[in-house]
């Protein structure tokens, strides 16, 4: 955009809605970890990937990852009242995190649950899932398309209000 004197002015998104999508532990290895299970995709490409797609409908994506609990907590508490909703992959924090799933149902907003993996078919202790009842909607098994396809019901649920 340029402001008319031939400068670049920064194209004001402060009225667009914002999304955060949140990645938990060891998805910062994606692409290297296990590949056979989690795909050759890395975090870089499908955050990329998700902002593009965000800005194409209108939306400001954030993303985040940490391997802490702690952080993503932090991370969530600020979610409040700044998005509109949240995706979110906890990682092995879905099957243990009390302190995550406290966070998320503070929120008022609609949150998406994602996994790369089909979680029910794979070991009994990833079955479940601390914030399953308190997600509006749950994907898993299509690997990192999976982020889309949450992105984009996201944007359709915040449209639909
Ligand atoms: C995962 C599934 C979890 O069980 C695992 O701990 C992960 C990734 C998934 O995206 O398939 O780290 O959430």
């Amino acid at each position: 955009m340029e402001n008319g004197k031939g400068a670049k002015t920064m194209p004001d998104k402060s009225h667009q809605k914002r999304i955060l999508v949140l990645h938990g532990p060891n998805l910062n290895l994606l692409g290297k970890r296990e590949p056979d299970i989690y795909g050759h995709e890395s975090l870089v490409e499908i955050d990329a990937r998700l902002k593009e797609r965000g800005e194409k409908l209108g939306i400001v994506v954030e993303t985040f990852q940490s391997n802490h609990e702690g952080a993503l907590v932090d991370k969530i508490q600020q979610a409040a009242g700044t998005v509109q909703g949240v995706v979110i992959n906890p990682a092995a924090y879905t099957h243990t995190s009390v302190a995550i799933r406290d966070a998320l149902a503070m929120l008022d907003i609609p949150i998406v649950e994602i996994h790369l993996s089909n979680i029910h078919r794979r070991e009994p202790f990833r079955h479940q899932s601390m914030i399953a009842d308190i997600v509006a909607a749950r994907i898993a098994g299509f690997g990192s398309y999976g982020y889309l396809l949450a992105l984009e019901g996201l944007i359709e649920m915040l449209k639909r209000g």
